[in-house]
C-alpha cells in the first residue's frame, strides 16, 4: 500500500470521539451538536423535484465535463454573482462537491518530476488541503491565521528559498473556521506572488453565500445596495429604498478580484459548492471555474479518475444555481441565529463577528480548548469542536489552541439554548 496513507491525520471528528470516550453527558439535557459544519436547513422542494424529474438520465453514462445546460447555468450564476464572463466550454467544470475537487486538484497540479514540492495552506484549515498535499507527494506548509494578524495568511513568513518549490496555494475565503473574507489587497498580494513564483491558487469559496450585513469594506461601497442588473433571479427590489452602505454586498470573490485588478483568470481556480448555499450537502455538487489551461488538464485527470456527475444531480444542480430566492431565505436564517446568539455569548467568550460562513471562532476562558469542549459536553450536553483539532503546530504553536469552533447549523431555538448553556457553563466554572 501507499505509505503516504499512514501520514494522513485522523479527521477532527474522530479526534472528538476519542476526546469524549468514556465521558457521559448530562442525561437530563437534550444533545445539541454544533461541532459539524453540515447545513441542517431543509433542502428546497424544487431541487428535489428537479432531481426526481431527471431520473431518466440514469440510463446513460454522463460525460465528465457535464452537460452544456449545467455549465451554462454555472457561468450565468458567476456572471450575476461575480460580475465576470466565463466561457462555459473551457472555464467551468462541474464537480461532485468541492471536497473531492479540492483533493483531486492537487493530484492533477503537482509536478511529480520536481524533487521538493510544497503546497501552502492557511492554519487552521479544512483538513482536505493537507491530505491532498500529502497524497500528491507534496509537503504542506502552514501559515497561521490568527486574530493578531487579522486572520490573514502572512506570506512574508514563507522563507525566500522555499518559494521556488511552491506549486499550489490553498486559500479559503470566507474562511473555515475564522469567517474572514479576503480583501482586494489580499488578492493583489497573492496574485503577484503566483505570477512571481509560478504557482496555482486554489480558492475555496464554498461559504461565499452565507454572509452577514455588518458594514465591511469588502467591495467598492454601493450607496444604493446591489446595482440594477446584478440582482439575483427571483429577488425583486432593485429599486428599493436606499440601504445602509453595502448591507447586502456579498463577500468579494476571487474571480471578481481578478477582474477588478485588471487580470485574466490565469493561475486562479475557484471552488464553490451547492452544499451550504442550497442546503444540499448530500447532493454532492459544486464547480470549479477560472484558468482554462488548468481546467483542461484537470478535466483530463478527472476523465481517468472517473468523476463524472450523475445526470439527475446535474439537472437538480442547474435548477439550484438558477434560483436565488431560496439562498436569500437561507442567509436570513443564519443572520437571525448570529444576531440572537452573538450578544448572548459576548460576555463569556472572545470572538470577532464573522464576515461570512456559519461558524463562531471563539477563544475560551482558560485557554484549554479540549478541556472546554469535553466539560461542556459532560455538563451541558453541547458539542463544539476544539480549535486545535483544526490546526497544526506551526510558527511556534498551534493557532487553534484555545479556540473552539461553534457551527450555528441547528435551528434558532437550539442555537439559543446552546448559547444559554454555554453561558451557564462558563459562569459556573
Ligand atoms: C472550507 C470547506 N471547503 C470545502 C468543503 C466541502 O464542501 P462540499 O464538498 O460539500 O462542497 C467544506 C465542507 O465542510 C469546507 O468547510
Amino acid at each position: 500500500m501507499n505509505p503516504r496513507l499512514q501520514q494522513l491525520q485522523p479527521y477532527p471528528f474522530q479526534k472528538l470521539r476519542e476526546l469524549f470516550a468514556g465521558v457521559t453527558a448530562e442525561p437530563g439535557l437534550t444533545a445539541i451538536n454544533l461541532s459539524i459544519g453540515e447545513p441542517k436547513h431543509p433542502t428546497p422542494a424544487f431541487i428535489k423535484e428537479a432531481l426526481s424529474d431527471a431520473l431518466g438520465g440514469l440510463a446513460h453514462y454522463p460525460i465528465t465535463q457535464g452537460s452544456d445546460a449545467l455549465r451554462e447555468s454555472i457561468a450565468d450564476w458567476c456572471r450575476m454573482r461575480y460580475g465576470v464572463e466565463l466561457d462555459p466550454a473551457t472555464e467551468v467544470l462541474p464537480v461532485n462537491g468541492s471536497r473531492e475537487a479540492l483533493f483531486a486538484f492537487a493530484q492533477a497540479v503537482v509536478d511529480q518530476t520536481r524533487h521538493v514540492k510544497r503546497i501552502l495552506s492557511p492554519n487552521p484549515f479544512y483538513q482536505i488541503y493537507e491530505g491532498a498535499a500529502i497524497l500528491a507527494g507534496a509537503k504542506p506548509y502552514f501559515l497561521n491565521t490568527t486574530p493578531e494578524n487579522g486572520y490573514r495568511m502572512d506570506f512574508s513568513q514563507v522563507p525566500d528559498d522555499m518559494w521556488e518549490t511552491v506549486q499550489l496555494v490553498y486559500v479559503c475565503s470566507p474562511g473555515n473556521p475564522t469567517g474572514k473574507v479576503m480583501s482586494l489587497d489580499d488578492w493583489r498580494e497573492v496574485f503577484a506572488l503566483a505570477d512571481a513564483h509560478d504557482f496555482i491558487i486554489a480558492a475555496d469559496e464554498c461559504y461565499s453565500e452565507i454572509y452577514f450585513p455588518h458594514p465591511k469594506p469588502l467591495m467598492k461601497p454601493l450607496p444604493f445596495g446591489i446595482p440594477e442588473g446584478a440582482h439575483p433571479k427571483g429577488h425583486k427590489g432593485a429599486k428599493a429604498e436606499p440601504k445602509a452602505i453595502d448591507e447586502d454586498a456579498p463577500p468579494l470573490g476571487a474571480l471578481t478580484a481578478a477582474k477588478q485588478l485588471g487580470r485574466d483568470f490565469s493561475r486562479l481556480v475557484v471552488f464553490n459548492s451547492l452544499s451550504k448555499r442550497s442546503n444540499v450537502p448530500g447532493l454532492r455538487s459544486g464547480f470549479v471555474a477560472g484558468d482554462a489551461e488548468a481546467i483542461k488538464q484537470f478535466l483530463l485527470y478527472r476523465t481517468y479518475h472517473g468523476s463524472a456527475m450523475n445526470p439527475a444531480i446535474q439537472a437538480a444542480s442547474a435548477a439550484a444555481w438558477a434560483d436565488e430566492a431560496h439562498v436569500v431565505e437561507n442567509r436570513r436564517q443564519y443572520r437571525e441565529k448570529f444576531a440572537a446568539v452573538m450578544p448572548m455569548l459576548k460576555d463569556v467568550l472572545e470572538f470577532d463577528a464573522p464576515d461570512a460562513a456559519f461558524y463562531l471562532w471563539a477563544r475560551v476562558p482558560g485557554g484549554g480548548d479540549t478541556a472546554f469542549a469535553r466539560e461542556l459536553f459532560r455538563k451541558k450536553h453541547v458539542t463544539v469542536l476544539p480549535g486545535s483539532f483544526l490546526a497544526r503546530e506551526a510558527g511556534g504553536g498551534n493557532p487553534g489552541q484555545g479556540f473552539v469552533r461553534i457551527a450555528l447549523v441547528d435551528g434558532l431555538e437550539q442555537c439559543q439554548e446552546a448559547a444559554r448553556r454555554i453561558v451557564d457553563f462558563v459562569k459556573e466554572a
